[in-house]
């Protein structure tokens, strides 16, 4: 087990060059599995989450090596089509496999994913999606048994915007049998990035980045290579970090469009930007102003920098309001952030944030990915040092997090803990 020791009060300086989106590798690698052979994917970030894909995808018989930040994923050899619950339970995301495996092998058997940190996250939406498609579903002792001879196209429309559910729909369209329609489809650019990929692959696919996304089904696929977009909420992280701890970050390497909502949040807060082609030069505000923040499917604010933004507004000379109404108990982050002397309330899905003066070094607890970043974000302005601990859970989404931060001045360590 490993902790970040920081030591705060630093101002950061320089440039941080953001990795590959790990909610875009997460849907491009099972997509894989539709056409059997070699698969080169660039911009693949080192990360936990990707790793822990890539078993999965081994124990469904394909090959998968990172070298660098390319990824080579062999899937000729692909015999199995289970995902068991010791791989699925560790990460949501491995209910990707499940619309790959029924389109292309009419079974797959793939544990439900159970809760996450901040509570249960349903899959009804995956479920329904392909029944929606002609695959008969069975829950069986925790797993869902899915079987189609072939899938046949069909009109979804989801009462709910959902990325996963977009995700794995749409890979399950492109080999069914005529024209599927998904209605209320998410227009997140992980998802846009997948429908790019498996248009290589020879999938016809219309509307991708609308609310309508309109596939129609072909026989077969082949294998391409892909170039994977910038990962917009480390970008996000970096941005706010430097909000916050003061300075002046240059983040390069990331994709300014996809972040608008939070740019423009983060003017309103004082930061003053520069916004390139490819990067985002951030001028930390002398004072940061509060900011009234509510999630909302792209391209609204993300659910994903939520905790981010209410460790700035910690940090804020006033009183501001951030509601999440994407996930309503996405504030596992709020009571750590309280024990560094943060004044905040939590009502439902709503923070009452009151900006104190300064925070307080303490040790704190990571509990989920994001929720990590904002206690690390808020331990770089923190007084004297902060500790966080369980930082396994900021390993599965930030690549080399802390040697990113170090480079643009942060006092942060790396430290062996027998904490838990
Ligand atoms: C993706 O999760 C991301 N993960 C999450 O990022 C992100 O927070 C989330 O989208 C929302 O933007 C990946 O892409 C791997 P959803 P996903 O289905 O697809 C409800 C991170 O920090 N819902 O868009 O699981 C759900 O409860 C992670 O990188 C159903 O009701 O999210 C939520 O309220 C955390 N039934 C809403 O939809 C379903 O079947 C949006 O969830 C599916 C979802």
């Amino acid at each position: 087990m490993y902790k970040f020791v920081i030591n705060g009060g630093r101002k950061l300086a320089g440039e941080v060059v953001v990795s590959g989106a790990k909610n875009a590798s997460l849907a491009l690698m099972p997509a894989s599995l539709l056409a059997p052979g070699v698969y080169s994917i660039s911009n693949t970030p080192d990360l936990m989450d990707v790793s822990t894909m890539s078993k999965l995808m081994e124990t469904l018989g394909a090959r998968v090596t990172l070298a660098g930040t390319t990824q080579t994923i062999d899937t000729t050899r692909v015999k199995n089509f289970e995902a068991p619950y010791e791989l699925v339970k560790k990460m949501r995301a491995s209910i990707y496999v499940l619309g790959p495996l029924v389109a292309r092998y009419g079974y797959a058997k793939v544990s439900l994913p159970g809760g996450c940190a901040w509570g249960p996250r349903p899959v009804n939406l995956h479920i329904e999606g392909m029944e929606k498609l002609g695959a008969e579903i069975s829950l069986d002792s925790g797993y869902i048994v899915a079987r189609a001879k072939k899938l046949r196209g069909g009109k979804i429309n989801f009462d709910v915007s959902s990325v996963g559910a977009t995700g794995n729909v749409m890979m399950a369209a492109v080999l069914a049998e005529g024209t599927t329609e998904i209605g209320n489809a998410a227009l997140e650019p992980e998802i846009v990035a997948l429908g790019e990929f498996l248009k290589k692959m020879g999938a016809k696919i219309e509307g991708l980045g609308t609310p309508t996304i309109t596939v129609e089904g072909v026989s077969e696929l082949h294998p391409h290579d892909f170039e994977n977009i910038p990962d917009r909420i480390e970008a996000g992280t970096f941005l706010v970090a430097g909000a916050l701890a003061g300075g002046t970050v240059n983040v390069a390497n990331c994709e300014p469009r996809h972040l608008s909502a939070l740019l423009s949040k983060l003017e309103e807060a004082g930061a003053r930007l520069e916004i390139g082609n490819r990067f985002v030069k951030l001028e930390a505000p002398e004072k940061i102003l509060p900011v009234d923040v509510s999630t909302a499917p792209y391209p609204g604010f993300p659910t994903d920098m939520q905790a981010q933004w209410i460790a700035l507004m910690a940090r804020s000379t006033g009183s501001s309001v951030v509601a999440d109404n994407i996930y309503f108990d996405r504030f596992k982050h709020v009571p750590e952030l309280i024990r560094l002397g943060a004044d905040i309330e939590v009502k439902e899905n709503i923070a009452f944030v009151k900006g104190v003066g300064a925070l307080k070094g303490a040790k704190v607890m990571s509990t989920d990915l994001r929720a990590s970043a904002s206690l690390v974000l808020a331990g770089l302005v923190a007084e004297g040092t902060t500790e966080v601990l369980r930082v396994y859970h900021m390993d599965r989404g930030y690549e080399h997090i802390e040697t990113k931060l170090g480079g643009i001045g942060a006092d942060i360590r790396r430290v062996q803990s027998e904490e838990f």
